[in-house]
């Protein structure tokens, strides 16, 4: 209800009679740019997007919003757009894209995709992501890879493990730290960190086709699936593997966690890497990064982007700007490197990448068949929808009495209802 009325009011002001004309303002040379990078490695990562733009004559104005995942920007964003004072560039991404490019909010760019040939140098699922009804209405940044295992690379050696490949292999490396006196996992029971070790899961378990029948199609039948069952089975298995009582920390936090040895493995999307790397932790040195067990020919990815708001002419040079510019190879490789993400360009060299982003880039462009959209970062599913996908999983993770029978129940009339919804 509350994003119907949200929808309208938008649309109201998308549809405003446009005013009489003025004189044209001239071209502005600061751009306003709301993101939500706030750790120790994102903002680098933003700083090279600024340093960069600022070498074309443009000022960024940072408008950086705490909240993992984006909770707390997509809130400021939907304030100030309401308020009449939207931010030149904003990062939305995924499937919300589509839902402010409908409210013809967004400026699309097509001429800029057309002379950077992004049809051509994009990977072909990141083009799609930045188009909405044929017109280019985003810029993309880089890909980061959610199935990501982080692993203690020393305390691993030292007990004689490899990184575990299937979930059996998981399970024996977690009965050996747990002897060894070891907290195997480290994780935040924040609800969105909690569903980021369910998408896994399920993936794991199922493959990108019935991945998409939950998370895309939002199938209730695929609902009552025995390996959702045993998807959350696993979940609870894994939750006996962390630290009691549990904490609802930010995703910082967690890493840093796993940085002080609290615990020996972490899930988490290949930004943590980044956030290790510059508190002087290498890669494959104090860790290194796996895929999640039973996920090693897979990639599910989240692309950030950016899009450009505003219907002010004089906006508009600056924008293009900064769309161009963030799909240039130098910035490509430069942002994705700080940021712990992977090149959104089909011709980047992985040879001059670590071990972790060589693999996701690797195996990213081994096509669409290996990739799978994160419901969490808004890849599969619109918000609402993952909104309450999110709750019934994380009300199953903190509870031991609620039964998977009880989740699947619930998950079938979630996605029942949220179809009814899409129908009207
Ligand atoms: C994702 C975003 C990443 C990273 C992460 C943690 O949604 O794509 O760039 O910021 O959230 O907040």
């Amino acid at each position: 209800m509350r994003g119907r009325l949200l929808r309208a009011v938008l649309l109201g002001l998308a549809c405003a009679a446009p005013a009489p004309a003025l004189p044209a303002d001239p071209p502005e040379s600061s751009l306003q740019v709301l993101h939500w990078w706030t750790s120790a490695s994102e903002r680098r990562a933003a700083k090279v997007l600024a340093t960069r733009l600022g070498e074309e004559g443009i000022e960024w104005k940072d408008n950086a919003v705490p909240g993992g995942a984006g909770l707390g920007a997509g809130k400021v964003l939907k304030s100030r757009v309401l308020a009449g004072d939207s931010p030149g560039a904003t990062q939305i991404i995924g499937v919300s894209v589509g839902e402010w490019a409908e409210l013809g909010l967004l400026r699309g760019f097509d001429s800029v995709a057309v002379a950077g040939n992004w049809n051509r140098v994009l990977f072909p699922t990141v083009y799609s992501l930045v188009q909405h009804d044929g017109h280019v209405v985003a810029a993309p940044l880089g890909i980061h890879r959610i199935n990501t295992l982080f692993y203690n690379r020393k305390l691993f050696a030292r007990l004689q493990l490899p990184p575990p490949a299937n979930w059996s292999e998981f399970e024996q490396a977690a009965r050996k730290l747990r002897a060894a006196g070891i907290t195997p996992l480290v994780q935040s029971s924040e609800p969105w960190q909690v569903a980021t070790l369910f998408e896994n899961l399920v993936l794991a378990e199922s493959g990108p086709e019935y991945y998409r029948q939950l998370f895309v199609r939002l199938n209730p039948q695929a609902a009552a699936d025995k390996r959702l069952l045993q998807a959350l089975t696993h979940l609870r298995t894994m939750k006996g593997w962390m630290q009691l009582p549990l904490e609802e920390q930010s995703w910082t936090d967690a890493v840093r966690r796993f940085a002080r040895r609290d615990g020996a493995m972490l899930v988490m999307g290949d930004w943590a890497k980044a956030e290790l790397n510059e508190w002087g932790y290498a890669t494959d040195d104090e860790f290194s990064c796996a895929p999640m067990p039973g996920t090693a020919k897979l990639h599910l990815y989240s692309v950030d982007t950016l899009a450009m708001l505003g219907a002010e002419g004089s906006r508009m040079a600056a924008q293009e700007k900064l769309a161009k510019l963030v799909v240039t190879p130098a910035v490509q490789q430069q942002f994705n490197a700080a940021k712990g993400a992977v090149p959104v360009r089909r011709d980047a060299d992985p040879s001059g990448m670590d071990s972790c982003a060589r693999d996701s880039w690797t195996t990213f462009a081994s096509g669409a068949a290996v990739q799978a959209p994160s419901l969490v970062h808004r890849m599969a599913a619109d918000e609402q929808s993952r909104d309450a996908i999110i709750a019934e999983v994380h009300r199953y993770f903190m509870n031991d009495n609620v039964t998977e029978a009880d989740v699947q129940r619930r998950l079938a009339a979630v996605l029942r209802a949220l179809n009814s919804r899409r129908r009207n």
